[in-house]
């Protein structure tokens, strides 16, 4: 049977890639990533070479046609914890969805508009500048034709992984029949948790492990962090831990300055949490393969820059479930 063909922006990882094709009915025909050090990892677990050039200078008529189109744009821009600037991010961040819009209308030129649109975000998209950014987005996807739902969902209730991570989805259709049938995920038992991704009992490599000669904030950990099978946040002041047996949201700045990766507290010690953990808190696939040549503050960053991969395999099948008929 042919797949549906799909073309990736915005890729990263590979994580919406990955989602989509799990279902075995989509193939990524096409993807687009500036950063280079996300390809190494993508080209490493799929088959295609990303094309990694700026979005900016990417011409929907010279790449391949595809049914749908997938896209996490970059979020900083609509991030609480970013620069609250919206569409006017004055590094052109907040405006990079208007690429995508781009590239469906040259490929509209060339009698190919993709059926279908994806879009992942962070939940406050919709409350940006009183909504006005994500109304314009929808007026956007309108204009093309395109027929729209969107919804919030959180990893732990419709991807059956134990990360508190809500997002917001965003799929759109040319067909309004289709539009009308489509519905996204019900939530499902989260059956899968922490410790079935996190091995307490492992002694992992021990440049991940806190002491009192590496972490100046050593002694407040060990005084906060009594339970084992908990994940900590590390918050500037104090330590957080997250009762409910869920993972923190995972960020892209985690490892960097000031932002801690989270924390569990072994018999082996208190240490982070290795890039892998985060990878499969993300719901990727313990067969996905980390390049050993990217330094672990790069890997964090793709993690939790990434997408929960079940969420949005389920969401993918949904999307099959209307076009299948
Ligand atoms: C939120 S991340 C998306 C991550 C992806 N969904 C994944 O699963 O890994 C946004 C991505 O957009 C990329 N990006 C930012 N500006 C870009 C541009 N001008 N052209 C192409 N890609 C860009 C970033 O490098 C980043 O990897």
């Amino acid at each position: 049977m042919n797949k549906y063909k799909v073309g990736s922006f915005f890729a990263g990882v590979g994580g919406i890639d990955l989602g989509f094709e799990k279902t075995n009915l989509f193939e990524v025909v096409y993807a687009n990533e500036i950063d280079k050090y996300p390809v190494i990892t993508y080209e490493n677990n799929f088959k295609l070479k990303v094309d990694n050039r700026d979005i900016n200078i990417v011409s929907g008529k010279e790449i391949p046609d595809f049914d749908i189109m997938i896209g996490g744009f970059p979020c900083q821009a609509f991030s609480l914890a970013g620069y609250r600037q919206g569409f006017n991010d004055e590094k052109g961040r907040g405006t990079l969805f208007f690429e995508m819009i781009r590239i469906i209308k040259e490929k509209i030129e060339t009698g190919k508009q993709p059926e279908i649109v994806f879009f992942e975000n962070v939940k406050n998209l919709v409350s940006h500048d009183s909504g006005n950014t994500f109304q314009t987005i929808l007026e956007e996807l309108k204009k093309l034709g395109y027929f729209v739902k969107q919804q919030v969902l959180n990893a732990s209730e419709y991807g059956n992984t134990p990360q508190n991570r809500e997002r917001i989805y965003i799929v759109g259709f040319l067909s309004k029949e289709k539009y009308e049938k489509f519905i996204f995920p019900l939530p499902i038992k989260l059956t899968k948790k922490i410790e079935d991704i996190v091995d307490f009992e492992e002694k992992v490599d021990k440049k991940y492990y806190y002491t009192e000669e590496n972490c100046k904030f050593y002694n407040e950990l060990y005084e906060n962090m009594k339970n084992e099978k908990s994940i900590y946040q590390w918050r500037r002041i104090y330590v957080r831990e997250n009762k409910s047996g869920l993972c923190p949201t995972l960020t892209a700045n985690m490892g960097t300055g000031g932002h801690n990766v989270p924390l569990i507290n072994t018999k082996y010690g208190i240490r982070k949490l290795t890039p892998m953990e985060c990878f499969m808190l993300q719901g990727f696939p313990d067969t996905f393969k980390i390049p050993t040549t990217l330094s672990n503050t790069r890997l964090y960053k793709q993690a939790g820059n990434s997408v929960v991969v079940t969420v949005v395999e389920r969401i993918a099948l949904e999307i099959l479930n209307v076009i299948n008929i």
